[in-house]
């Protein structure tokens, strides 16, 4: 099955055409504590583990689309027109192949408050919001299952984008990925807090598909991976569960050395970081050793995610007065 057959199974006979003349929707960005690294089939974005997120639920794409009267697709990103060519416009109009109406281009205006390619999830968001924004226009009224299996085929990751709270994404079983999307977990979290490092917010040398197919190929600590993840998931599990802040910090951190590591082995070497990437890492396990429960996650990117509670928030922004922390549960 390919992509356009797996949609059609989805809509099970809806139709294409449009119900609205415009609609506007917005979805969230999510920070994987377990990260989803590795596919088992990278046309449908079918993972080798399972993950697990948290929303960032005020961190997001905003999109408004409609069809064009061009006959191309339009797309608009954070209020510049971008031209067709861009890897940007190419990867959202093939998505938007998808779901196109015979001989129609659409017009797409987008918007993110936050910083694309800087390893802060934007794409997930994006294509969250796509899937969002064309089952308003086409008045699907999908469930949120179905929302979650077509954003994982524009981005591995967006198929967590489509809940707040946290949200295991099981790798499943199925051949075409039919059991391969987002569950929400039950509990909520309201004392935790994740904080925005920036280092950069260039746009990152390879992408992060480029850099897991790669390390998927040829780095030999790959093989390692489905291992840390099944133990690294019991773990984050557990800690959710029973609110065990220890826990979630030391298994997302650990996780998150250990996805970078299986990437430093593959050849070409990948490594995102950057010497300030590594400085503030020194930060950080230093506020620790004074007995501050801080932890950090880092994505396909040199920015940091730091990981505490309401409770430290004071002496944690004394220390990074530049971080912007965001509130998950609220
Ligand atoms: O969904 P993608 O192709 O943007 O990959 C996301 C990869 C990580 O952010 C590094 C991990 C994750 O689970 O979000």
């Amino acid at each position: 099955m390919n992509k356009q057959q797996i949609l059609n199974e989805i809509l099970s006979g809806r139709s294409l055409i449009p119900a609205e003349e415009s609609v506007q929707v917005f979805a969230p960005s999510n920070i994987a504590l377990v990260k989803y690294w590795g596919k088992r089939n990278s046309e449908l974005n079918l993972p080798e583990t399972d993950s697990l997120s948290v929303t960032l639920p005020h961190c997001g794409t905003t999109t408004r689309l409609s069809l064009s009267a061009e006959n191309q697709d339009k797309i608009i990103f954070n209020h510049s027109a971008m031209d067709k060519s861009t890897e940007f416009s190419v990867k959202l109009s093939s998505f938007l192949d998808l779901f196109r109406p015979k001989n129609t281009f659409f017009h797409v205006e987008t918007e993110s408050n936050i910083p694309i390619d800087a390893g802060l999830a934007s794409s997930a968001s994006g294509f969250a919001a796509c899937v969002r924004a064309v089952d308003k226009f086409f008045k699907w009224n999908l469930s949120n299952i179905e929302l979650s299996l077509l954003a994982r085929l524009g981005s591995g990751s967006a198929c967590r984008s489509i809940w707040d709270g946290f949200v295991i994404w099981r790798r499943g079983e199925h051949e075409y990925g039919m059991d391969s999307h987002g569950y929400l977990m039950q509990e909520r979290w309201p004392e935790l807090r994740i904080g925005l490092l920036m280092v950069s917010a260039a746009k990152k040398q390879i992408s992060s598909r480029n850099a897991m197919n790669d390390t998927h190929a040829t780095s030999i600590l790959y093989h390692a991976w489905p291992e840390q993840v099944k133990q690294d998931m019991q773990h984050m599990e557990k800690a959710i569960r029973e609110k065990d802040f220890i826990l979630l910090g030391k298994t997302a951190e650990n996780n998150a050395l250990a996805m970078h590591a299986t990437m430093a082995a593959a050849w070409p070497p990948i490594v995102y970081s950057h010497p300030l990437t590594l400085e503030l890492m020194q930060q950080i396990w230093q506020l620790r050793n004074e007995g501050v429960a801080v932890y950090f996650t880092q994505d396909a990117g040199a920015n940091l995610k730091l990981l505490f509670l309401q409770e430290s928030t004071d002496t944690i922004k004394s220390r990074f007065p530049e971080m912007r922390i965001e509130k998950l549960f609220d």
